[in-house]
Formats: C-alpha cells, sequence, structure tokens
C-alpha cells in the first residue's frame, strides 16, 4: 500500500540522502542547467570582490562555475541539511568557499553586497516543505508561493548594485489549466500513471481517462508535473520516488518570475527549455494530441539582476 504518511522535512531529508545524492549534478538535468545559467550570464561582469552565496548548495560545483563571471573573494554554500555540509567541507579544496548549515529564511543576515545569489534546484523544495498540509500531505500553492517569494525578496535586498539572483528549476506552463489531451504509447505507461493518481498527495493531477484506457485529458499544469515524476515508478526507482512522492517541481511560470522580478525593479532574464535526453523519452511514451502544440517545457533558469 501507498505512504501517505504525515510528511515532515527530517523525513524528506533522510529519504532525499539515501536516494539520489550522488547523480544530481553530473547527470543530464545538472548539464542542462550548467549550460542555461553559462547563457544568462555570457557577457555579464559580477561585482568586484563580492561574495556567491549558494543557497541549497549540494555541491559547490555551480557557484564555482558562477565565480568565473568575476573576481569573487568568498563563495558561502549553505544548505539546511548538516550532513551534507560536514561531507562537503570535508572535502572542499578551493579555498574561497565557506560551507555553512542554514535555512534559506537566514539570508538577511549576508547584508547587501553579495555579488550573486545561487538558488539552483532549491526553491521547490522550499515550496514543497512550508506549503505541505501535515493532514493530507497535498501543497497548498498559495502557501508554498508564499513562502518562495519572501526568500526572493530576502535576496534582492542582499544584492549589491550589479549582483544577480540566480535559479534554476522546473517550470510552470504559460498555458495553466488549459485541458491537453494525451495517449500513452503503451498499456504499461498507462499503468505507470494509474499508480502516481495513487500515490502522489502533493497535487492532484486532475487526469480524466477516456474508455480505451490509454488516452487522457489532464490540465497543462498537471501534465508537466505527471511528465517530471513518471520516470521514477516507470524505472522502478522507489528511492527516488518516495522522495519525489513529497515534492511538487512546478511553482512559477517563466511570466510570473518577470513579473515578480520586475515589480522589485530588477531586470530579468529566463532561459526556458528541455533536456534533449527528457523530451526523447517523452516522445516514447506519450503523445500530446491537443490542447498544446507539443510537449511543455521541463526547465526555467532566471537571471534577476539589481
Ligand atoms: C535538489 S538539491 C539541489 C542541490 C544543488 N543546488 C544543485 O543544484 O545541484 C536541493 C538542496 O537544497 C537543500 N535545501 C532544501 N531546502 C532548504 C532550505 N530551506 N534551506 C537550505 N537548504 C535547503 C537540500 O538539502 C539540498 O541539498
Amino acid at each position: 500500500m501507498t505512504d501517505h504518511a504525515i510528511f515532515i522535512p527530517d523525513e524528506h531529508m533522510r529519504r532525499k540522502r539515501d536516494a539520489y545524492w550522488t547523480d544530481l549534478v553530473g547527470g543530464v538535468t545538472g548539464r542542462y542547467k550548467t549550460a542555461q545559467v553559462q547563457r544568462l550570464l555570457e557577457g555579464r561582469t559580477l561585482p568586484e570582490g563580492s561574495s556567491i552565496v549558494d543557497v541549497g548548495a549540494g555541491t559547490s560545483d555551480l557557484s564555482k562555475m558562477v565565480a568565473e563571471y568575476g573576481d569573487i573573494d568568498s563563495i558561502v554554500c549553505l544548505d539546511y541539511d548538516d550532513d551534507i555540509v560536514q561531507r562537503s567541507r570535508a572535502a572542499e579544496t578551493d579555498s574561497r568557499v565557506q560551507w555553512r548549515t542554514g535555512d534559506a529564511s537566514d539570508l538577511a543576515a549576508y547584508g547587501s553586497d553579495v555579488g550573486a545569489v545561487g538558488f539552483f534546484d532549491i526553491l521547490h523544495e522550499v515550496y514543497s516543505f512550508v506549503g505541505r498540509s501535515p493532514q493530507t500531505g497535498a501543497i497548498d500553492h498559495a502557501v508554498g508561493r508564499a513562502a518562495v517569494e519572501d526568500i526572493l525578496r530576502a535576496a534582492a535586498t542582499a544584492l549589491a548594485p550589479g549582483g544577480v539572483i540566480l535559479i534554476t528549476d522546473d517550470v510552470l506552463p504559460e498555458e495553466g489549466d488549459t485541458p491537453v489531451r494525451v495517449r500513452t504509447k503503451t498499456p504499461e505507461i498507462a499503468e505507470v500513471l494509474h499508480r502516481i493518481a495513487r500515490e502522489y498527495p502533493s497535487r492532484p493531477l486532475e487526469i480524466a481517462w477516456e474508455d480505451d484506457g490509454r488516452t487522457f485529458t489532464i490540465p497543462a499544469r498537471t501534465f508537466i508535473t505527471l511528465l517530471t515524476q513518471y520516470n521514477k515508478p516507470k524505472q522502478g526507482d522507489e528511492a527516488r520516488w518516495a522522495v519525489e512522492q513529497m515534492e511538487v517541481h512546478e511553482y512559477m511560470s517563466a511570466s510570473e518570475y518577470q513579473a515578480f522580478f520586475g515589480d522589485l525593479g530588477l531586470t530579468v532574464a529566463v532561459d526556458v527549455g528541455t533536456p534533449p535526453e527528457a523530451g526523447a523519452e517523452w516522445a516514447e511514451d506519450f503523445e500530446v494530441l491537443d490542447g498544446l502544440p507539443g510537449f511543455p517545457n521541463k526547465r526555467v533558469a532566471v537571471l534577476a539582476a539589481k
């Protein structure tokens, strides 16, 4: 039977640590998001002598890449998982990097002269943890979003003039709740989707099946959630699925990032796309029949400059 237990961050942290730490930055998504951030930073120089704060760092690889775009004195890698911090600190070879155990909400402590604040695939975790109902495990969109926005406002305050906020994550489609009609290419994939519908408390997928058992209609905003999650149960990756059951990765569309940072007076650039490997797997398993011209995009990178 499904684990619909009450989810708490400690449990999430433990499951994540056990499940999948090692393939995070080296894999398809890691390479894709690194290239997205490099595209956004191209031609830009970070304020001289400033610092980088990498929130939810996990690894210092991305912030070291960002540091190549300026004369950076220090890199603070912040993670609330002390186990990750201890291990990473022991293995760190770059003297500019300081590993600290702390929460994303501690950003106010960093003053107002930070050259870059990085949020690389962490904000969906803030959204999921803070937004989650302890009773049902469902994530309240408004609550999760408000938590993300509070952290982004604190990051904007911490920036030096010319400093940047950098974000990578999965992205909500602009089409919102537009119904999308989709066919699974095999009955096995339809079975995987039934399993997800049963075992995913975080966000109801609102799938309406047709009589053939293979065609369904789903809102665009949850179609992307389904596409993000289905390959773990499909591959029988139970450890990873145990983590993903507790997360929703899509909380903001590209235009919502633009509007949010625009209102804060920052200049915004976004890069939206899908790793080719993910697109190829989707096309093997699904056919989009109606409602969208093709598959929604998976990834967003955002640069917001002061
Ligand atoms: C998906 S991993 C991403 C790691 C790395 N930034 C990357 O892009 O590869 C998310 C990381 O954020 C950390 N994290 C989650 N919520 C956090 C919070 N509220 N404050 C600090 N770190 C957090 C987790 O422990 C984990 O290391």
